[in-house]
């Protein structure tokens, strides 16, 4: 019998999940069928509950509902516990089991696609809302030399660094916190924009002091062009630019081998949904 997932958010039309896990299932040979779910705003464990009643085998999760979808979990694995939210869902007997890929895409994307190893880097993060959370603990594993989080309101930077220090034993200063201004005679190997400003078309306020000709400079949002942060990235001289196309296709990716035990390739994937950086 085809075993069924769906990935559940509103809106939900934009979402390239379906496309991504029916290419993986036919590359892979699973026999799975993908829809998309618009779940209702006010009745989303309901949504939820009747996919599973008529055999959903797992869900992925978007906008609104990823901090719902973890409080509706009976299992709550790590990486989705610390970042108070999740994107993926598998469903086992009884439990509803949550997971969280974002982070470990991102990292995947930016190791294995765009050839930058992050062990020993300087890494600096912009923003401390739900995407920051999602990848501090992968990028931690990585061992970066430092990882900073700027962010315009500095007390929610410090929350999130002390969750992880109550979870990890961290040395000496690997993770810091601060406002944009407070790393402006620093320079990073990496700068990710996690804040939702490319949404709006705004620019995080990140010192271009901060940008070498060798800092990848990553836009977390995918499919805008050339970002206001990236175009700062280039205009500080910055030769590596990138967004987070690879991100998405690479948490789809783990999400599907967590759910099939069976790794697709995503090189076919990322190509087909890359928009150009112009
Ligand atoms: P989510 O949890 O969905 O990521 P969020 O918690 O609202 O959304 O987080 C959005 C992030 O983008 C925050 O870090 C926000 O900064 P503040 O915490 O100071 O509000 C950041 N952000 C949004 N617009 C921004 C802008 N124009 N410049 C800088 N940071 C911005």
């Amino acid at each position: 019998m085809t075993d069924r997932y769906a990935v559940i958010g509103n809106p939900i039309s934009q979402s390239k999940s379906p496309l991504i896990h029916t290419a993986y299932a036919r590359s892979t040979g699973q026999d799975l069928a993908y829809t998309a779910i618009e779940g209702p705003l006010d009745g989303f464990a309901g949504a939820v509950q009747a996919f599973r009643a008529a055999g959903g085998r797992g869900m992925n999760v978007t906008a609104p509902f990823k901090l719902q979808a973890l409080e509706l979990a009976t299992v709550k694995l790590e990486r989705a516990e610390l970042a108070g939210a999740t994107n993926a869902l598998k469903f086992e007997g009884d439990e509803v089991i949550a997971d969280n890929f974002d982070g470990i895409g991102l990292v995947n994307d930016i190791q294995r696609n765009l050839g930058v190893a992050l062990a020993g880097k300087r890494v600096l993060l912009l923003g401390a809302g739900g995407a920051t959370r999602g990848c501090l603990l992968p990028f931690l594993e990585q061992e970066p030399a430092l990882l900073a989080i700027a962010n315009r309101t500095v007390s929610k930077a410090e929350s999130l660094v002390q969750a992880l220090r109550g979870r990890r034993k961290l040395h000496g200063d690997i993770l810091v916190c601060g406002a944009y201004g407070d790393f402006g005679h620093e320079r990073f190997d990496v700068i990710l924009n996690a804040t939702s400003a490319s949404l709006k078309g705004e620019l995080p306020p990140v010192p271009a002091s901060c940008f070498g000709p060798d800092t990848l400079a990553y836009e977390l949002v995918y499919g805008k062009g050339l970002t206001p942060f990236l175009r700062l990235a280039q205009q500080a001289g910055c030769r590596q630019v990138a967004d987070g196309v690879g991100m998405l296709v690479e948490q789809a990716a783990e999400a599907f081998e967590w759910w099939r035990g069976v790794r697709p390739d995503t090189t076919a994937v990322i190509q087909q949904l890359t928009v150009p950086l112009v």
